[in-house]
């Protein structure tokens, strides 16, 4: 199944489908983690990245698009993908059809996390990641005893873009150039809108029965 995870920033898209990715066995793509992965490594990609990132603006859309297009070639791809923070801008989704298209697939459903602008501010200000792997907590909803990774055991530490007056940008960037996106997928009969007010199990819960796998 070739999946699309759309929502605001803090939505919970990359808490979902680290879950669906452990449930339905494919790779989960977050192109946010490909570029915080760089930014770490100090390649030329994380420098480009970075300039964008730290001000809560999106990166240019040919360089996402290829990142995007190298790693869906893949072979750990064949079978399905869960795309998370990708596409963000109509040009995106359309560069991803063709891509798409050239490989003889195409895009199954589109997931929809809803989620009001306030309670993304209080998931941001009170997320906590792991540096090293990227797996994400939050002090209240997804707590850990000793702020360290329960995967890697590494220090836990707040992302750099979720200070106040970036988050605020990335909600402007989202509603300006993201949320256009709803009614692309929606005008082609794959998206489907899923609240995500409850608790992380309840929202995956949620999804699961939207895609119509509740039960696996
Ligand atoms: P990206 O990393 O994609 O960030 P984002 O879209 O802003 O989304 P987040 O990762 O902040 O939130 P999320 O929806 O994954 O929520 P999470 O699961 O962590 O992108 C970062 C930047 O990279 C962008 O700003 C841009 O500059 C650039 N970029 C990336 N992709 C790009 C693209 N395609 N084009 C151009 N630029 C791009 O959950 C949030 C918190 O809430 C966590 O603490 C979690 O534990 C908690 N939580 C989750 N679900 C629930 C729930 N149901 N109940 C309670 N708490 C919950
Ligand atoms: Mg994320």
């Amino acid at each position: 199944m070739n999946l699309i995870l759309l929502g605001a920033p803090g939505a919970g898209k990359g808490t979902q489908a680290t879950g669906l990715s452990e449930i339905l066995n494919i790779p989960h793509i977050s192109t946010g983690e490909i570029f915080r992965d760089n930014i770490r490594r100090n390649t030329e990609l994380g420098k480009l990245a970075d300039t964008y990132i730290s001000k809560g603006e999106l990166v240019p859309d040919n360089v996402t698009v290829q990142i995007v297009k190298d790693r869906i070639s893949q072979k750990d791809c064949s079978k399905g993908f869960i795309l998370d923070g990708f596409p963000r801008t109509i040009a995106q989704a359309e560069m991803l059809e063709d891509i798409l298209t050239t490989e003889g697939k195409s895009i199954d459903k589109v997931v929809n996390i809803v989620i009001d602008d306030e309670a993304v501010v209080k998931r941001l200000s009170n997320r906590i990641v792991c540096p090293s792997c990227g797996e994400t907590y939050h002090l209240e909803f997804n707590p850990v005893e000793d702020n360290k990774c329960k995967k890697c055991g590494e220090q836990l530490v707040h992302r750099d873009d979720d200070k106040p007056d970036v988050i605020r940008n990335r909600i402007a960037a989202y509603h300006r150039q993201t949320e256009p996106l709803v009614e692309f997928y929606r005008g082609k009969g794959k998206l489907m809108n899923v609240l995500s007010e409850s608790s992380i199990e309840e929202s995956l819960q949620n999804t699961l029965y939207a895609l119509g796998l509740k039960g696996i």
